[in-house]
């Protein structure tokens, strides 16, 4: 049997895309006019994998020198200056700008004493001495694309994929960030990537928070339908799983457009017999499975309110402060709502286009009707 050609584990390659034709279009022309950007999108809502496209496209396009830092888990300053630099050799690590990352290396982070503004303000998360140098290496860090800019004339994209991470290391850090930025308008393009809509907003639109519009806000829809089942399609009618191809569109309306949802969907019909007359049911109950750990740690850190709220959209109502949904969770309409917020913020619940309430992800609800 051929390998199964849907990939929900891990970011996909460049050229392997459903749609984001329009977003990275977008992300491409202000990187090349260097605008920075922040990307804001639920967990598994394929960031990486579109950032990953926009810096492959930015060093084909422009040549822009594309450095993709990953911020996920991350908790000391050192781990941040690693990762940093890491991303710096990586982005580099192509053409005659390999020399220049030999060059930079060899001078090595120098200059401890950097007197740049932001560093007063980071609290007491950061200790001397030690954090001190740590420190001066992260600001040395975060010159590199003036550094690059220097010996090659091409500019930077750099990409802080998962940036709200950033925050667990210590309060202040937009602060030395910002304290870069200002000056690297000729050397470097931002991307700030972000699991957490909210956390996003309130770094870039508060205007008490250094990075106070500092950068465009983008954020990623789900994949359109029509899109999603041609993908599903073409790869099934590729594999020679043609008995499966009626089967796409129930897929896609399963998936909700939720990107990593719809491959792991497709990945585990493409497991299912041609002649299974429940191949469709099979897979969603395997893709349930696979999910599973997943929205059961999730489910567990959620409080009692939430899980009311919760319960009462997966039964059918999607209008949180309508009669009957109150009447599902018990709560008075004030406190429903204020959980129906947080809910939001926590990127559990969205509303779509129509301004009616919906689960960001699908399995959620599908787990919640199997589950209880
Ligand atoms: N444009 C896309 N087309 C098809 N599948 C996608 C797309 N973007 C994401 N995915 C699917 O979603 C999964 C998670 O994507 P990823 O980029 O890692 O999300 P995020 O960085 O937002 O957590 C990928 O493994 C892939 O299966
Ligand atoms: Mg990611």
């Amino acid at each position: 049997m051929a390998a199964n050609p849907f990939t929900f584990d891990r970011p996909l390659p460049a050229d392997e895309l459903v749609d984001r034709v329009a977003e990275l279009e977008q992300l491409l022309a202000m990187a090349a006019a260097g605008q920075s950007v922040r990307l804001a999108a639920p967990r598994r809502y394929g960031k990486t994998t579109l950032i990953n496209a926009l810096a492959e496209a930015a060093w084909q396009a422009h040549e822009m020198v594309p450095t993709v830092v990953d911020l996920s888990g991350v908790t000391t300053l050192d781990d941040v200056v690693l990762r940093i630099t890491r991303a710096y050799e990586r982005g580099l690590d192509r053409g005659r700008t390999r020399s220049v990352w030999r060059s930079l290396r060899r001078r090595g982070t120098t200059s401890a004493q950097v007197g740049v503004p932001g560093v007063a303000s980071l609290g007491a998360g950061v200790a001397a001495p030690a954090a001190s140098s740590s420190l001066a290496a992260l600001h040395d860090a975060l010159e590199l694309p003036v550094r690059v800019h220097e010996r090659t004339g091409q500019r930077c994209l750099v990409v802080l994929d998962e940036f709200q991470d950033l925050f667990t290391v210590a309060d202040g850090l937009d602060g030395v960030l910002r304290s870069h930025l200002q000056h690297q308008s000729a050397s470097a393009s931002y991307v700030f990537a972000g699991s957490q809509p909210s956390m996003m907003r309130a770094l870039f639109g508060d205007r008490r928070r250094p990075l106070f519009e500092q950068a465009r806000a983008l954020t990623l829809e789900p994949l359109p339908a029509a899109d999603l089942a041609d993908f599903v399609e073409a790869r099934l009618a590729a594999a020679g799983r043609d008995g499966l191809l009626e089967l796409v569109d129930g897929l896609v309306e399963v998936s909700a457009g939720h990107p990593q949802r719809a491959m792991l969907l497709a990945h585990m019909l493409f497991e299912q017999a041609d002649d299974d007359p429940d191949a469709l049911p099979h897979a969603v109950a395997a893709a349930l499975r696979e999910a599973g750990d997943g929205l059961e740690q999730t489910w567990r850190f959620l409080g009692d309110g939430k899980r009311r709220v919760l319960g009462a959209l997966a039964a059918g109502h999607p209008e949180l402060t309508g009669k009957a949904a109150l009447a599902h969770t018990g709560h008075a309409k004030g406190t429903q709502a204020g959980i129906r917020d947080a809910l939001a913020a926590d990127t559990l619940i969205t509303r779509d286009a129509a301004g009616a309430w919906r689960f960001v992800d699908p399995f959620l609800a599908l787990w919640l009707r199997q589950e209880r």
